[in-house]
């Protein structure tokens, strides 16, 4: 018999239903509020979230410990479910499901966690194979699924080791291949990287990435480190003291931080000490001071050398860096211009492309 489910719209069928009614929405966050009531008070960790994740993007959310990021990301699947508001997935309000439904939808958000949390007792073969059990699929699903994932995922000569034989890398890979066995949507990572050197983050990221890629998944990322947000994700939300304090994109915000949470964040990670360029621009105190941005190809053109010659100003350098954000050239230089006609420079930066932002 069909089970019923309040708070429904329709007499559809779960699975129709569950066909986004925007389909360019994975999951929407309306006005939802977390507390955890525990014996003495209630503990408030999420506070009025409006959020829209789109479908195939890689969404990351950054912020201090104790921000509500894993409580986010909980929702999503309802490992906790909010105070207040509502989660949608197209025309369902996911806090309404239960029983067959809730177990349903939770098979199409997969989760990845910091230390893996793969069953010691089990190999890596029984661990991949473990969800598909869970969802009841037949044995001769189950092996065709398992090989299929241990090719995808170079696991293959490892499939009889358990995890105890495995390193921090291989671990993450067994997780990733049990968190797609059964074909979810939304991919959840919480911190998946934060317990790998730097050379396995950077092959793990390219495995998500490609993933995200070949199936059109969509990740939503917890991290502390930066680079991992620079180099995989579209957009981010930077959450501080249980509320979204700044969204956009990574460029935009990475480049132009409008935030204190974020400045911090951003700053912290780049190493940039807000002092000492304070002490800088008062050593060119009377110069004009700019902070010029370069995207893309803009960041090898030989811009500075030829505006000076055009316009006779000249430059002192204050900071600067040069790097990549998802996989694409960025340039920041803070400069005193000295001299010359600073708005005919002023005007040149900006008809080549170069975000120019006055500092004094
Ligand atoms: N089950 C719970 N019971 C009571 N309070 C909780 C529970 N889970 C989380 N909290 C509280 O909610 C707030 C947000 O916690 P959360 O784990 O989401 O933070 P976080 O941003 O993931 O931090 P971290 O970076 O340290 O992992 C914190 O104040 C935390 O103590
Ligand atoms: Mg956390």
């Amino acid at each position: 018999m069909k089970e019923s489910v309040p708070g429904l719209k329709d007499e559809q069928p779960y699975s129709d239903r569950l066909q986004p009614a925007d389909k360019a929405v994975a999951v929407e966050f309306r006005s939802v509020s977390k507390s955890f009531r525990s014996r003495n008070a209630d503990v408030a960790a999420l506070f009025d979230i409006n959020l829209q994740i789109e479908t195939g993007e890689v969404f990351g959310v950054i912020g201090h410990s104790g921000a509500g990021k894993s409580t986010l990301l909980r929702l999503v699947n309802l490992l906790e479910h909010p105070t207040s508001g509502e989660l949608r997935a197209g025309n369902l309000d996911l806090t309404t499901l239960k029983g067959a439904e809730l177990r349903s939808w939770r098979r199409q958000v997969g989760m990845i966690f910091q230390h893996f949390n793969l069953l010691s007792s089990k190999t890596v073969w029984q661990n991949i194979a473990l969800p598909l059990r869970l969802a009841g699929t037949p044995k001769t699903g189950i092996t065709p699924r398992v090989t299929e994932l241990l090719t995808r995922f170079d696991l293959q000569p490892l499939a009889h080791r358990y995890p105890a034989q495995l390193s921090g890398g291989q671990k993450q890979r067994v997780g990733i291949a049990r968190a797609l066995a059964c074909h979810p949507k939304i991919l959840l990572c919480d911190e998946a990287t934060s317990a790998l050197d730097p050379e396995t983050t950077l092959s793990v990221l390219e495995l998500l990435a490609s993933v995200n890629r070949e199936f059109g998944l969509t990740i939503i990322l917890i991290t502390h480190e930066m680079d991992v947000i620079r180099r995989v994700c579209d957009r981010v939300a930077v959450l501080a003291d249980g509320r979204i304090v700044e969204i956009g994109s990574v460029a935009d915000l990475f480049l132009h931080p409008q935030h204190p949470a974020t400045r911090r964040l951003v700053f912290e990670a780049e190493q940039i000490n807000e002092q000492e360029q304070e002490q800088n621009l008062s050593r060119v105190a009377g110069h004009p001071v700019l902070r010029l941005t370069f995207r893309g190809e803009a960041t090898y053109e030989p811009l500075l050398g030829s505006i000076a010659r055009e316009t006779g100003v000249d430059y002192s350098i204050l900071s600067g860096r040069i790097d990549r954000i998802k996989g694409v050239a960025y340039g920041q230089l803070t400069l005193a211009l000295v001299g010359g006609n600073v708005s005919a420079a002023l005007q040149r930066f900006s008809a080549n492309n170069v975000h120019v932002e006055k500092l004094s």
